[in-house]
């Protein structure tokens, strides 16, 4: 079993020295390698990184071993690890020894102050493939950006993986669940949680929910195994269900879990069928479930990029079953009607109330930093705009603009003066929506201080036009809406 030799919790504390000891920080790899970040280092040149780690120090020994997997002497390695004796790590599994060589068995990073234990993506060439742990992808890294981080009680990660969302929730929750249906994962997260000292972390093997049947929870967070495909080769990526039903199987069942209020953050792959819009199918899967929910789609592809894109991931190395196996996928997709895959978040908010709000929607070109929190606003403004349907009501409100919008006019001198071509409005935090807009619209925005009612400004601006206010009313309604729902305008005491 992986770790089994680190009995003594003295053990992790002592290996966590040595690496503090040899500053093995995110800040501390990137300096040393002469990059900005680390998806960086994967375009850079193995001699490249080798040269800039020929110092021999232990911070050089350790990106060598478990950041470009390189193997070292014996020697560096005593070195690096001491006081620890190599024969513990070598039986806990962290790192073999090959003649007069050293090799890590497992890539260990610093991640966010975290330190952590994942396999490396060759094992996915090996015939321990199946059970891979996968590190900090993509995907990871935009669940974690995305993930509300208000104080909660319980939160529940579930396909912990190697433990990095349950880790990040347990800075703001008091006790976490970590579920994963592979034992070698559970095994991993069980070693990081006592590496990084984590005390609130409980790790459990099971399928989805049964681990936690009983348990009430305040978040959860879910990266599941979403790919849509007939195969079932990895545990992380392939479910063993039909197209998107383990998302759908989630869904369902996450709500009886969930404390009132409480949020629930699926990243989610679905199949999307030609002449039917992906929002009407997605919105089906919530009915009944007393859940507010509100979809970010990331992106949709075609069936055959998304066949490609993904073989390619683990095939590299058999080109020759590359044909076959695209031929296999998209033989699944023809058979079932698909004909493309949508990718994104869902959130879901349980909130017993007569009937739940529904929205879905694409995400903004940019997501600057942290996003929680404006997740929470766009839920509260939602909220707000489903208490103002009637248009009465919304003209008889104060708005305030946000202060992350940026205004962005083009204007082109005429003889009647200068006149504005394009006039964009954007913002600069979180989630950062951005888009052109009616520069008459824009110049209503402007006035939003708070202090006057909407429909001052709609009149102003009919007299600016020079049109009937009737006329126009509903598109101005329509779009103060949707600048309210993305988070450009605020009502006046709104807080969030
Ligand atoms: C895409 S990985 C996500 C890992 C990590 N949470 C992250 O965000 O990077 C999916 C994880 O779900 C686990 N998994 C697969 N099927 C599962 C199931 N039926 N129940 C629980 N976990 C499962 C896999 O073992 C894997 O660790």
């Amino acid at each position: 079993m992986f770790f089994s030799s680190f009995q003594n919790p003295d053990d992790f504390k002592r290996l966590r020295d040595v690496f503090e000891a040899a500053r093995y920080t995110d800040a501390a790899i990137l300096e040393a390698l002469g990059v900005k970040d680390f998806p960086s280092i994967r375009g850079a040149d193995v001699p490249l990184l080798l040269r800039r780690t020929n110092r021999g120090t232990p911070l050089d020994t350790f990106i060598r071993l478990f950041l470009i997997e390189v193997p070292c002497d014996l020697a560096a390695a005593e070195q690096a690890f001491r006081p620890m004796r190599l024969e513990k790590l070598i039986e806990s599994g962290l790192i073999h020894v090959d003649g007069m060589l050293v090799k890590a068995a497992v890539k260990l990073l610093p991640f966010k102050g975290l330190l952590l234990a994942f396999d490396s993506p060759r094992m996915l060439q090996s015939d321990l493939r199946q059970n891979y742990v996968m590190g900090i992808g993509r995907s990871t890294l935009t669940l974690a950006n995305l993930t509300v981080r208000k104080q909660a009680g319980m939160a529940l990660d579930l396909g912990t993986g190697c433990g990095i969302q349950a880790f990040l929730a347990a800075r703001h929750s008091s006790h976490v669940l970590a579920v994963d249906k592979n034992p070698r994962a559970v095994h991993m997260t069980t070693f990081n949680a006592r590496l990084n000292g984590l005390s609130n972390i409980e790790c459990l093997e099971g399928d989805l929910f049964g681990p936690v049947w009983g348990r009430m929870l305040d978040l959860v967070i879910t990266n599941p195994p979403f790919v849509i495909s007939p195969e079932m080769k990895y545990i992380y990526r392939d479910s063993g269900m039909a197209a998107d039903q383990v998302c759908q199987k989630i869904v369902r069942q996450v709500p009886q879990f969930l404390n009132e209020g409480g949020y629930c953050h699926i990243l989610c792959n679905w199949t999307e069928h030609a002449g039917h819009d992906w929002r009407e199918r997605l919105q089906t899967w919530f009915k009944g479930t007393g859940c507010d929910v509100w979809v970010i789609r990331s992106e949709t592809r075609d069936a055959a990029a998304y066949a490609f894109t993904w073989i390619q991931h683990t095939e590299k190395a058999e080109p020759e079953q590359f044909a076959q196996r695209f031929e296999k996928w998209m033989a699944y997709y023809d058979q079932q009607g698909i004909t493309a895959m949508g990718a994104g978040l869902i959130t879901m908010r349980r909130l017993a109330k007569d009937k739940n709000w529904y929205r879905a929607d694409d995400a903004p070109e940019k997501m600057l930093g942290a996003c929680g929190d404006y997740l929470v606003q766009g839920f509260e403004l939602r909220d707000f705009l489903e208490t103002i349907q009637d248009d009465s009501l919304l003209l008889d409100t104060r708005f305030q603009i946000s202060p992350d919008v940026l205004l962005e006019r083009r204007a082109k001198p005429t003889p009647e003066g200068w006149v504005d071509e394009t006039v964009q409005l954007r913002l600069e935090r979180g989630l950062a929506y951005s888009g052109n807009i009616d520069p008459f619209m824009a110049n209503m925005i402007i006035k939003c201080d708070g202090q006057r009612q909407l429909k001052d400004l709609l009149f102003e601006m009919a007299n600016a036009l020079g049109v009937e206010l009737a006329k126009i009313t509903p598109t101005f309604c329509h779009v103060a809406r949707g600048l309210i729902e993305r988070g450009f305008l605020l009502p006046r005491d709104f807080t969030c």
